[in-house]
């Protein structure tokens, strides 16, 4: 099955042809977790452009429009200057390139933790633009509120505990948490008060191994790792970091590819074969219809 679809220019909307598979829903992936058990583990990738989705769609159970996109696209520091706009505009490209995977949107920093009501303005915003099938916002025990009150209006939510890149400001860096007995437990609140405020799965991110494991066993949503080991339910990776992209590869990113030196080589051609005039030759040239 070709998972390359074609973007029909007339409605702006990628198609597939032929469609290939009906979307997956928020609570077919809720209920992948059963009984503490989760048969299969749970497949999650970033995408933040229609083209990486088309890519990636066939493969993964969700798709996340991160705002990790404020470094990755961007070039900016941290997550921390990503706007409720980018989002809005990178899931509804996501949206319009799949058709398998359930897409969820990051909130950014700002846009939700004043109080319940911000939160669900934003969320509804993020929703009604792409076409997303639900947002995840960080933060534990804080956010349980916000996270019933989205979840009773009709706003499925992610959670995101242990190390959340919006608070790097609080945390002072991007190091592994879950190391001491009390952020342990703090973890472990955390994830319980989202388990308890409804949200559909929790994303423990950064969490030492036995801190991954309780979590996953004290939460009956599925708990999707990232650099938290294969403790959790699922397994979710920032795309450009598996393709090989950037140079400094994290700890528990393992690549599945070096696109990085595919691109420079192909880029290093190109530009060989302008200066030396081989390119463009006979093929990619039009001529005058005889
Ligand atoms: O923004 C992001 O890409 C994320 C993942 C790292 C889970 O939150």
């Amino acid at each position: 099955m070709s998972t390359t679809f074609q973007l029909d220019t007339a409605t702006s909307r990628a198609s597939p042809t032929p469609q290939p598979m009906k979307r997956l829903t928020v609570p077919a992936i809720r209920k992948r977790k059963t009984d503490g058990v989760t048969a299969e583990p749970i497949v999650m990738l970033t995408a933040y452009t229609a083209r990486m989705a088309q890519l990636l769609d066939a493969h993964c159970d969700l798709l996340l429009v991160g705002d990790s996109l404020g470094q990755v696209i961007y070039g900016l520091p941290s997550t921390v200057p990503v706007t409720l706009e980018m989002m809005a505009n990178h899931a509804a490209a996501v949206v319009r390139g799949s058709y398998h995977a359930v897409v969820i949107v990051d909130m950014p920093f700002g846009s939700y933790e004043a109080s319940p009501e911000a939160a669900f303005a934003s969320a509804a915003h993020l929703l009604k633009v792409s076409g997303a099938a639900g947002v995840k916002l960080e933060g534990g025990e804080a956010m349980a509120e916000t996270v019933a009150f989205l979840t009773q209006r009709g706003i499925p939510v992610m959670g995101h505990v242990g190390l959340t890149p919006q608070a790097v400001n609080v945390l002072g860096g991007y190091a592994a948490r879950g190391r001491s007995d009390a952020e342990a437990q703090k973890i472990v609140r955390d994830a319980k008060a989202l388990d308890d405020a409804g949200a559909f799965a929790i994303v423990a991110e950064g969490v030492v191994e036995p801190t991954a494991l309780e979590v996953t066993q004290a939460v009956c949503a599925p708990v999707i790792g990232i650099g938290a080991s294969a403790q959790c339910d699922g397994q979710v990776l920032v795309s450009e970091d598996m393709l090989g992209l950037f140079e400094r590869v994290p700890r528990f990113v393992k690549r599945y590819a070096d696109l990085a030196s595919i691109i420079e080589e192909a880029a290093s051609t190109y530009a060989s074969q302008v200066r030396s005039r081989q390119f463009p030759g006979a093929a990619q040239t039009y001529q005058p219809t005889t």
